[in-house]
Order: structure tokens, then C-alpha cells, then sequence
């Protein structure tokens, strides 16, 4: 099955798990980039991306080509902000919105528990089929072997 894995990364933890995937999946990864996106860090990094997510802000992606059409089952995953998805997720979905489509979600986060995120992508993912859901608590922290595991283990559910 040809599989790709879309996703946004802020801190690295979403881009190991796509990583992963392409080691586990064979999956080919695309990773959406923000415009101009700010680096910030400690308090400010919360305070403005936590803004964005809750005032549900669509930041514009740096151009990219893509033929969705080429996959059978199509990954989206990103990092859970202010209790919502990355807004990176929502401006993909928004431009490029995905129909009849075999799909999964991930999400990482901090707490482990991505809450109202996961009912917000199921939304944005209205009208495709999503086969699978995972959440990593920031994977970075549980190191590269106990995370190729828990994604080993996921691909085999996604793929049964
Ligand atoms: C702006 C911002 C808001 C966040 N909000 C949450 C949250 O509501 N719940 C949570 O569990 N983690 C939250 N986090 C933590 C990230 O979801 C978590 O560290 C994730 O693994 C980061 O993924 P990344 O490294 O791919 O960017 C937030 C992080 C940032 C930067």
C-alpha cells in the first residue's frame, strides 16, 4: 500500500514520528512549512502559538507540490496546541480538502490526552474514511527505539 505521511512540526516530536513511519511504513513524508513562521521560544512560543490555535488562525504554507492521488492511505499528524490541532494541519486541509479518502491521524502532545483536537481533525477530515488514531506523548522525551516500537505497532493495526 502506498502510504503518505503529511505533517506539521514545530519542535521536532511529529517529525520523528513521520520518520518513523517512512522506516516502519515505508511511508514518504511531506512536511508542511508556515510561511515566515516565528521561532520562538519558552513563554512567547505558547503565548503566540497558542493564540493562533484558538483564535483558529489558517497561517499561509510555503508552496509545495503534491500528488495525493498516488496514495492509497494518506497519515496526517502534527503537535496538539492550546487543546487543538497546529493551525499548519488546518490551512493544509482548508486548501488542499481531502475527499473519499483512506486516512489516520496522530497527534503529539505533551499531556498524552490530545483531547478536543482529535474531534476538530476528524472534522476538518468530513467525507474520508479515518481507519486509525494515535497520540504520542512527546516521543522525543521516550527516546527513538521505545517510539519505533509504539509506531511499529500502530502501522500493523493500520494496515491489518
Ligand atoms: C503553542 C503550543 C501549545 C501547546 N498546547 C498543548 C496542549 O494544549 N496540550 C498538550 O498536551 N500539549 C501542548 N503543547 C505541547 C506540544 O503539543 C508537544 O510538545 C508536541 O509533542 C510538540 O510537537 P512538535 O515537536 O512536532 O512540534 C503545546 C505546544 C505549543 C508550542
Amino acid at each position: 500500500m502506498k502510504i503518505l505521511t503529511i505533517y506539521y512540526s514545530y519542535d521536532g516530536n511529529s517529525a520523528l514520528i513521520a520518520e518513523l513511519l517512512k522506516m516502519s511504513a515505508n511511508a514518504d513524508t511531506f512536511r508542511l512549512e508556515v510561511e515566515n513562521e516565528k521561532r520562538h521560544k519558552g513563554f512567547l512560543k505558547y503565548l503566540f502559538g497558542g493564540l493562533q490555535a484558538v483564535g483558529r488562525k489558517k497561517p499561509a504554507l510555503k508552496p509545495f507540490t503534491v500528488n495525493l492521488d498516488e496514495y492509497e492511505l494518506i497519515i496526517i499528524g502534527g503537535p496538539v496546541w492550546a487543546g487543538s490541532p497546529a493551525p499548519a494541519l488546518a490551512s493544509f486541509l482548508t486548501k488542499y480538502p481531502l475527499k473519499s479518502r483512506k486516512t489516520a491521524l496522530f497527534f503529539c502532545c505533551a499531556s498524552g490526552d490530545a483531547g478536543k483536537a482529535l474531534e476538530q481533525m476528524r472534522a476538518l477530515l468530513r467525507g474520508n474514511m479515518v481507519t486509525g488514531e494515535k497520540v504520542f506523548q512527546n516521543p522525543l522525551n521516550s527516546g527513538k527505539n521505545a517510539t519505533a516500537e509504539k509506531v511499529g505497532a500502530w502501522v500493523k493495526e493500520l494496515l491489518k
